[in-house]
């Protein structure tokens, strides 16, 4: 099959189009023939080897997974031995992070965990645009608990991959939203359901008046410091990325209880209750950019440059 690999880390170029062997499932996967994908700041991250302490489990000296590709929509083609719920021709959606990558490529072998049917209402492209970041959102919006209709919640980096989704998410749980994002962005955060926008390009969200029962912060380029005036009392932050290392270790370091990191892993329970929230019309993937499989490379940069308007996604046709 084909599929896109890499041997060193470095920038997208690196990556180049390669005949290599199709997986085989386990007993508890399915092999997927996977129709779409979409890009993920982990592919960009992975395939730099950044931040180099990820290195330590990522590959020290070079990388231990060739193929990249976290998000994936397609056809079951086969199942394994000790699968039952799933079947060949199902139309399924899937997130491989926590299972060695993979997407990149003309087939998939996909753990059942991590798997669930695509939302029928979806086309393969629309799908493959869910699980990463959906799932941070909805993991990070629950980080200290599931949201409360009352509460003031502020999303920073409103119009991500993840931040597209947190807006939506929120709304859906009918807390009052405010998303931050830069001005030409604006019409594009209310028309996902914002009830309140700040234009960070001219306002600091932290250093005004307003404060927020949980903030969601899918930038991590503020401080510890500047998030907790941003919280009432009893207020809670998550932050799911960090502008840098520091960024990170403050966090890690001075956050206690109330600025916590998220960490997400794609669970088919979430899955499931995204396409429940999807079938229902309270959430849709907002499509920034399609690319074909042979650009994933140029995929791959154009989400690296920090100012996707959601996701970017591509077609393995
Ligand atoms: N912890 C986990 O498990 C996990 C999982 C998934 C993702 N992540 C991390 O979460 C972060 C977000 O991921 P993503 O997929 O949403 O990334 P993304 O799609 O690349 O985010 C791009 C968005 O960030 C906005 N942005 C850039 N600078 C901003 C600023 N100063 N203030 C407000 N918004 C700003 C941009 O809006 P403008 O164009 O308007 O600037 C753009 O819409 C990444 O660091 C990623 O690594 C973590």
């Amino acid at each position: 099959m084909k599929a896109f690999v890499y041997e060193k880390y470095g920038p997208p170029q690196r990556l180049r189009m390669a005949e290599v062997d199709k997986p085989a499932p386990n007993a508890d996967e399915v092999l997927v023939k996977v129709l779409a994908a979409s890009v993920n700041a982990a592919d960009w991250h992975v395939l730099r080897g950044k931040p180099l302490f990820s290195r330590a489990t990522l590959g020290l000296l070079r990388p231990k997974h060739k193929i990249l590709g976290v998000d994936i929509a397609g056809r079951v083609e086969a199942v394994g031995s000790g699968v039952t719920r799933f079947q060949p021709g199902d139309e399924v959606y899937a997130n491989l992070l926590d299972h060695g990558y993979g997407g990149f490529a003309e087939y998939a072998s996909v753990p059942v965990g991590v798997l669930s049917l695509k939302p029928a209402s979806l086309s393969f492209e629309e799908a493959a645009a869910v699980p990463m970041a959906a799932v941070t959102a909805l993991q990070g919006l629950r980080r200290h608990g599931e949201p409360q209709p009352t509460q003031r919640v502020l999303i920073n980096g409103a119009t991500g991959g993840v931040g597209s989704f947190a807006v939506q998410l929120a709304k859906s749980y009918g807390a009052e939203v405010t998303a931050v994002t830069s001005t030409r962005n604006l019409d594009l955060v209310r028309s996902l359901g914002a009830d309140h926008v700040v234009d960070y390009t001219t306002t600091d969200f932290a250093a005004g008046g307003r404060r927020y029962d949980l903030i969601l912060d899918t930038v991590g380029n503020r401080s510890v410091a500047d998030l907790k005036r941003a919280l009432t009392q009893g207020g809670k932050a998550a932050v799911t990325g960090f502008t840098s290392v520091a960024k990170l270790l403050g966090v890690s370091l001075r956050g206690g209880k109330d600025v916590a990191q998220v960490s997400a892993h794609v669970t088919t329970r979430d899955l499931e209750l995204l396409s429940e929230l999807i079938e229902a019309g309270k959430l849709h993937p907002q499509i920034d950019r399609h690319y074909p499989f042979a650009d994933i490379p140029a995929a791959i940069a154009y989400l690296e440059h920090g100012h996707a308007r959601a996701k970017v996604v591509v077609a393995m046709t």
